[in-house]
């Protein structure tokens, strides 16, 4: 890597080993946030390494909540539901999550706080949280309509019962966790299942939560209490080495300890219709989330379509999936993924950008991505518009691309993946 951190990454002959990835992301926030607003001590092995969730740590810290880092286990030493007033702004880095999610526990503290964040994070939509928030008695200040920086005045909430617009785990999360501060029984519905680490983490600190057809309902006033944990391999890092070995017919690739929630493995399910053979084993369940060994061997890739509720369950692993499809045999088509242009970049123009730079045809839509198989790509000057997972999605497309691919910012993947480039180089066969 050069000092502007453009990577080049060469073409491989295919890929072989076993890897094992640092905490969820998802996991990881909550676990840290909720840890916080505990009573006594949360310790938590394999935390996500990744820099979004030490954004979510240097808030908590300036919420008055201690916490120490050894390695991968973090301690944190919880304060009960009342944080302390800050001194200073909370800073969310380029963490979406750590935003919203926190909000939902601000919406309840009785001081005013203020959130801000990177570029990326300060053109991203929060009226998704400030309309609920808001109408559970929080007073919510933002920019332009609804763009952070959030200015919150929290204190006693009242519960209500939301059905969300958006289908988003961070709203779902951001209102469980206001819910704690609440009078009475708060009610959030979903059009379609999202992940559910909010609600499983709620219950592994000592939370009940009632839990009907898509509807998930908190009771105001609920104690938590510390846990001691052991954070499941990140599935939408793995996302990365799944779809590297599935560029490689014969290619073996095993992930131990890998995080197989249902509300997110869905993945799985895609790249088996997809060709990939896959196998899972030694599942076992870990504070309420399920983990388990993955074995992956590439085949030949045919073709698969990624709509409707499949697309919110996989809507972090889009841009690898589309980065490999030129190399199925007959394409991969996303449909119902807008949401991907107010991710950490526009994620649909940003993919297509990329693949027409090494020479793909690729159809964008305003929702999504048609992208037709059995294309040869050659390696270009690429740009990870200084999102994470663009930068890691195509140092995965490169792998089989002709000639060399520099990817620009390309240390954009330590906001969830630091060491995801050397993870990538240890498993390649040149
Ligand atoms: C997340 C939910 C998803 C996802 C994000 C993490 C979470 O976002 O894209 O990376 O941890 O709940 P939305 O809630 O906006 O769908």
């Amino acid at each position: 890597m050069n000092n502007d951190s453009t990577i080049v990454i060469r073409p491989a002959l295919g890929l072989e080993g076993s890897v094992r990835l640092p905490g969820d992301k998802s996991i990881s926030h909550r676990y840290a946030m909720l840890g916080a607003i505990a009573q006594g001590t949360t310790k938590l092995e394999n935390f996500s390494t990744g820099a979004d969730c030490a954004s979510t740590l240097g808030c908590v810290r300036t919420l008055g909540a201690q916490w120490e880092r050894k390695d991968g286990s973090v301690v944190i030493q919880g304060r009960g539901p009342a944080l302390q007033a800050p001194k200073s702004p909370l800073d969310c880095g380029n963490s979406g999550s750590t935003m919203r999610m926190l909000s939902g526990i601000l919406a309840g503290q009785e001081f005013q706080s203020e959130l801000i964040g990177d570029e990326s994070l300060s053109r991203r939509p929060m009226a998704r949280i400030i309309t609920p928030l808001s109408d559970m008695g929080a007073k919510i200040k933002s920019q332009d309509g609804g763009r952070p920086p959030l200015h919150i005045n929290g204190g006693r909430l009242k519960a209500i019962d939301y059905t969300m617009p958006v289908a988003s785990a961070q709203v779902k999360t951001s209102l469980l966790f206001a819910g704690l501060y609440a009078g009475g029984e708060t009610r959030v519905t979903e059009s379609v299942r999202t992940r559910d680490h909010g609600e499983v983490a709620l219950r592994a600190f000592g939370a009940e939560l009632k839990h009907e057809g898509n509807t998930v309902e908190i009771a105001g006033g609920q104690e938590l209490h510390g846990i001691e944990a052991t954070i499941p391999g990140d599935l939408s890092s793995a996302a990365f080495f799944l779809c590297a070995a599935a560029l490689f017919p014969g290619s073996q690739l095993s992930i131990p300890g890998l995080l197989m929630n249902p509300t997110r493995a869905r993945l799985l399910d895609l790249l088996i219709s997809l060709g990939v053979g896959i196998s899972v084993t030694q599942l076992e369940e870990t504070n309420g989330e399920l983990i388990g060994t993955v074995q992956v061997e590439g085949r030949k890739l045919r073709s698969l379509t990624v709509s409707g509720a499949d697309t919110a369950a996989v809507i972090d692993e889009i841009p690898v999936l589309a980065a490999i499809a030129p190399f199925s045999s007959e394409g991969i088509e996303i449909r119902d993924a807008r949401e991907l242009r107010v991710k950490e970049s526009d994620r649909i123009a940003a993919v297509a950008t990329n693949l027409r730079a090494m020479g793909a045809e690729v159809e964008e839509r305003e929702d999504g991505l048609n992208i037709p198989g059995n294309q040869r790509l050659h390696g270009a000057e690429l740009d990870s518009f200084g999102d994470h997972r663009i930068a890691m999605a195509f140092a995965v497309a490169a792998l089989r691309a002709d000639g060399h691919t520099k990817i620009s910012k390309s240390d954009a993947a330590v906001i969830s993946y630091p060491a995801f480039y050397e993870a990538l180089e240890s498993l390649l066969q040149r």
